[in-house]
């Protein structure tokens, strides 16, 4: 049928989408260039954004993941206090709010009725917000006072992979962008760095068959699973242990690598797949030991670390990239395993079972 043609010669919508995201990166790239070459966002959301003494990231799923490497973009490049909301309790719990609040919105598809309904609610209360999603004209676009869009192309496997990079990157233009205007930014060329992003995620999706492989050898026959990183990389690893429960049905759960021996440790048993990232200097020797504890627990290890912070006998070695965008590269093995664990575990990729591409309803 005609999705199938869409598809081409790709087995499932996600391997598709997955490889999508080196071009991803580069159009994103030209899309927000300027007649300079600097990646630019309009100048009167700069204005709005800088008014704020707050930034509120609203989110579902996925996106609630890239939001939290937003709030790290906020806060490094901008300097502006954010934080991040799962949109479904926001809506009942709303936080304290400051005087000048503003308000984005992450969402692929700009239909999810839970984050809808914390828009309707912010703009009867006469805050200023901006949409960033996918899909332009959609409904929290329109309601929006701004959107960015992601420039991904359409996303159709219910496993999110493209977006979730897409709207990183877009997060990391706005943060760039708003830093650069007070004079603060954190002097990395964003078209070149992202470009080198692009360059490293063609090299690690070149090796797919090489992730395949660990993926059959961690995670075919396991119960559950832990991903584990600090800083940037605990963020991953929550999105990364998203992406294989939801498609593979391995219970798995993103750590923050220090937190683990606070209560959850107690899980690990002989041969528990433990997947650890590893891409931040300053606390790269801390998740070091991190591994060594659950490995003298039994815990079948998998490190994924990028150059320069590498072991040799690391399983996963990322080539280099601008650490701040770190998250955009080592998704990428992240969603391979997800991809080939439910392979070999003979579930549809493309659509698990409970779970829709976009849920409107609340
Ligand atoms: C659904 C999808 C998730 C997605 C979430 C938020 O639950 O299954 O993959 O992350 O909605 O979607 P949105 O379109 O708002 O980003």
């Amino acid at each position: 049928d005609a999705s199938d043609l869409e598809k081409g010669t790709y087995p499932y919508y996600m391997l598709k989408e997955i490889d999508e995201q080196p071009a991803v990166m580069r159009n994103i790239v030209q899309k927000y260039q300027n007649e300079e070459g600097r990646l630019t966002v309009p100048e009167d959301l700069v204005t709005a954004m800088l008014a704020a003494d707050r930034i509120h990231i609203v989110a579902c799923g996925t996106s609630y993941h890239s939001g939290w490497v937003g709030k790290h973009y906020l806060e490094k490049f901008a300097q502006i206090p954010t934080e991040v909301h799962v949109a479904s309790e926001f809506s009942y719990n709303p936080p304290l709010l400051t005087g000048n609040p503003f308000f984005v919105f992450l969402t692929q598809s700009g239909e999810t009725a839970d984050s809808r309904q914390v828009l309707v609610k912010v703009k009867e209360w006469g805050y200023p917000s901006l949409t960033i999603t996918n899909v332009a004209g959609s409904t929290l676009s329109r309601e929006a006072d701004f959107t960015l869009l992601l420039h991904a192309g359409p996303e159709i496997a219910v496993a999110s992979t493209k977006a979730y990079t897409a709207q990183i990157a877009v997060l990391a233009v706005l943060s760039d962008a708003l830093g650069a205007k007070l004079g603060h930014d954190m002097g990395i060329n964003m078209v070149r760095e992202l470009g080198i992003v692009a360059t490293a995620m063609e090299a690690v999706i070149d090796d797919k068959e090489r992730i395949g492989e660990l993926a059959n050898i961690y995670l075919p026959n396991t119960r559950n699973a832990f991903y584990i990183g600090r800083g940037l990389d605990y963020y991953v690893s929550m999105e990364a242990a998203l992406k294989l429960k939801e498609i593979s049905y391995i219970q798995t759960e993103g750590f923050a690598a220090g937190e683990l021996k606070h209560g959850t440790i107690a899980l690990i048993e002989e041969g528990t797949p433990v997947l650890a990232i590893i891409t931040q200097a300053n606390v790269a020797s801390h998740t070091r030991g991190n591994i060594e504890e659950v490995r003298s627990r039994g815990a079948n290890t998998c490190v994924f670390a990028m150059e320069g912070l590498a072991h040799d006998n690391d399983q996963v070695i990322l080539p280099a990239v601008h650490p701040a965008l770190a998250p955009l590269l080592t998704v990428v093995p992240t969603q391979l395993m997800a991809y080939y664990a439910t392979l070999a575990r003979g579930y549809d990729v493309d659509k698990p079972r409970n779970l829709a591409k976009s849920v409107t309803v609340e």
